[in-house]
């Protein structure tokens, strides 16, 4: 293995996937006893795209790689690592080969991460650790998420929330480190607000042995405490990661959080003082994509030319686990 002597993240490139089928609120309308005022006055969302039956999260997901791989000027064959944040894999023994193999990227050794909707912002921190060790100078980390196939659409507190989608970034080796600081937080105890489970149907093996084979049952969210829980601890988080970048609200040009809930990315610009102006929001267009929501609304702001090369971003991912995290970059 070769060590690298530049020890530094640098993030250069990113992407992310184009859905076509946009599921409005008045769609929803037809579906559960909602409406457009409800949904958007509650949570900021105007619509959602969600997968077709041709797509998959692998497709996706190797869509928003190709796309930052593009930006930056990379060759598949010069990543050294795909990491893919997602709760939703095509395959559960896991799909970050597959996308491995789609971008033709022969010499990056891939896997999944599950952190829900901090799984961007843990593989993010995950990528840098490989990084800063010298192991490796090319990575790719793509957050991507198809919650659409496993929402109770008869559940009108969850199926309004959540929408389809991929969104990755490129991280270079470089002299100087752009991940200016972080921190990362699990709570287990909290696990019962937020869940995909499992659940077991008991099937004889023998005359006196079973198996538990079931099947994963739908979303199922305590909304309140979820609120609560992220208007409290991700002012918290942003503010200790400011600490270990040695910065205050005061340096930052952008808020990027985990896009779940307007009223949660207001309350919490509310509390660190950042201007509504600073925060980064793409909520009404794809409601909450989990994994998939930070780097694909960061690819829209640098695509419009919003974000610019030297913008520092206080970024946070929050949810089930619950776990939650911040992370501080320079961008470009
Ligand atoms: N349309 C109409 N009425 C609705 C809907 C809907 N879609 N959903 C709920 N209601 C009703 C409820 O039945 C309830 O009626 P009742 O008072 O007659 O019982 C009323 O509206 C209020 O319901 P609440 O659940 O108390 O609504 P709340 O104001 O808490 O808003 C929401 C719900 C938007 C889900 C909010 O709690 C929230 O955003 N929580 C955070 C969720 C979140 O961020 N989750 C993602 C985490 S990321 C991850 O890891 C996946």
């Amino acid at each position: 293995m070769v060590q690298h002597t530049k020890t530094g993240v640098a993030l250069v490139g990113s992407g992310s996937a184009h859905l076509p089928i946009a599921v409005t609120n008045d769609d929803l309308s037809q579906v559960v006893e909602t409406s457009d005022e409800w949904i958007a006055t509650r949570t900021g969302i105007r619509q959602r795209y969600i997968a077709t039956q041709q797509e998959s999260l692998v497709s996706l997901a190797t869509s928003a790689g190709t796309a930052a791989l593009e930006m930056s000027n990379t060759q598949p064959t010069d990543v050294d690592l795909i990491i893919l944040a997602t709760s939703t894999p095509d395959d559960l023994f896991g799909s970050a080969a597959q996308v491995q193999a789609n971008l033709g990227a022969s010499h990056a050794v891939a896997f999944d991460l599950t952190a829900a909707c901090s799984g961007f912002l843990f593989a993010l921190v995950t990528a840098a650790q490989y990084m800063r060790t010298g192991v490796y100078k090319t990575v790719l980390v793509i957050g991507a998420d198809v919650l659409s196939r496993w929402t109770d659409w008869s559940d009108r507190r969850t199926c309004v929330l959540f929408g389809d989608g991929a969104g990755a970034v490129v991280l270079k080796a470089s002299d100087r480190d752009r991940l200016l600081g972080f921190d990362l937080r699990s709570d287990g105890t909290l696990n019962g607000c937020l869940n995909l489970p499992y659940q077991a149907d008991s099937q004889a093996l023998t005359s006196d042995k079973t198996v538990q084979k079931g099947t994963y049952q739908p979303v199922t969210m305590n909304g309140k405490e979820v609120y609560r829980f992220a208007v409290k601890r991700v002012p918290e988080i942003i503010e200790k990661a400011l600490f270990h970048a040695g910065l205050s609200t005061d340096g930052i040009d952008w808020l990027l959080l985990h896009q779940a809930n307007q009223r949660i990315l207001d309350a919490v610009a509310e509390r660190l003082n950042v201007p509504k102006d600073r925060v980064i929001s793409n909520m009404g267009r794809h409601g909450n994509t989990s994994a998939a929501s930070i780097p694909l609304a960061l690819d829209e702001a640098v695509r419009d030319g919003r974000i610019k090369a030297g913008d520092v971003i206080a970024s946070s991912g929050f949810g089930a686990g619950l776990s939650w995290g911040a992370a501080i970059f320079e961008w470009g």
